[in-house]
């Protein structure tokens, strides 16, 4: 079909469709629905046999995503398990499966909670403005992503490894799928601390939320030491938190040294 809109804009438009989840074109050309509903819809054949009975086996989600992650043994087949995991909507939706960064043998994991638009579009956690400010203060402390040595190393990961439409906040029913597969990748990389960045770790790791109160008490997630801190998206937008952030930075210094 001829299109009064140019190029640059059609491509827009597109781009636009992808990021809210579109994913398929159903037809070529397009139907009207208004002229389709005069027409008398089609009976039934009144000999037609009854359709058979289908039993449908109800699937638990949370049950597959267990099994799936207790066969894993490696960082790649958890990966692997992840990318074949078929239960999670956000899968759909999203452009890439965001796994994680950093260095697998790092003292200090950092889980996160789902990836942004920039993420999925590069497959990696906390690339975009607030990814930036994390590495910013993370290297405050003598910590870095990208260190050879694992004393100075992180390793990123979030509870979510696909971006939620318009990022809004995983559903409960989401979180519990991917429960599982955090908990074997904390198993995996074995950190001596994980940092929970920003309420929806909180959900998961703690069964808590309310990261303003949370924030700074150390607590225990996944078996290991944990500090609740605020997220640096929140940080960008209430510079004034800073100062908390960085009392809880030393804190996680402090634990290490
Ligand atoms: N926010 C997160 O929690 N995780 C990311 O990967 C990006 C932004």
């Amino acid at each position: 079909m001829e299109s009064a809109l140019d190029w640059h804009t059609n491509f827009a438009l597109l781009d636009w469709q992808v990021d809210l989840g579109v994913d398929e074109a159903i037809a070529d050309a397009p139907v009207d629905r208004f002229a389709l509903a005069d027409k008398e819809p089609a009976k039934p054949a009144a000999t037609a046999a009854a359709p058979p009975v289908i039993e449908r086996k109800e699937i638990d989600a949370v049950e597959v995503a267990r099994a799936a992650a207790t066969q894993a043994t490696t960082l790649d087949a958890l990966r692997a398990a992840l990318s074949d995991y078929e239960h999670c909507a956000l899968k759909r939706g999203a452009r890439n499966l965001v796994f994680a960064d950093g260095h697998a043998g790092a003292r200090v994991m950092v889980l996160g909670e789902a990836p942004g638009r920039e993420e999925d579009r590069e497959g990696r956690p906390f690339v975009g403005r607030a990814g930036q400010l994390l590495d910013r203060m993370f290297a405050a402390i003598g910590l870095d992503r990208q260190a050879e040595s694992p004393e100075e190393a992180l390793y990123i990961t979030n509870v979510l490894p696909w971006r939620p439409p318009q990022n809004r906040d995983p559903e409960p029913e989401e979180i519990a799928m991917m429960l599982p597969f955090v908990q074997k990748h904390v198993e995996l990389v074995n950190p001596q601390m994980i940092v929970l960045m920003g309420n929806i770790p909180c959900r998961a790791g703690l069964g808590k939320q309310g990261i303003l109160k949370l924030r700074g008490q150390w607590a225990e997630a996944f078996g290991r030491p944990a500090l609740p801190m605020t997220h640096p998206a929140y940080l960008l937008r209430q510079p004034h938190a800073k100062r908390e952030a960085w009392a809880d930075l030393l804190s996680l210094k402090a634990r290490l040294t």
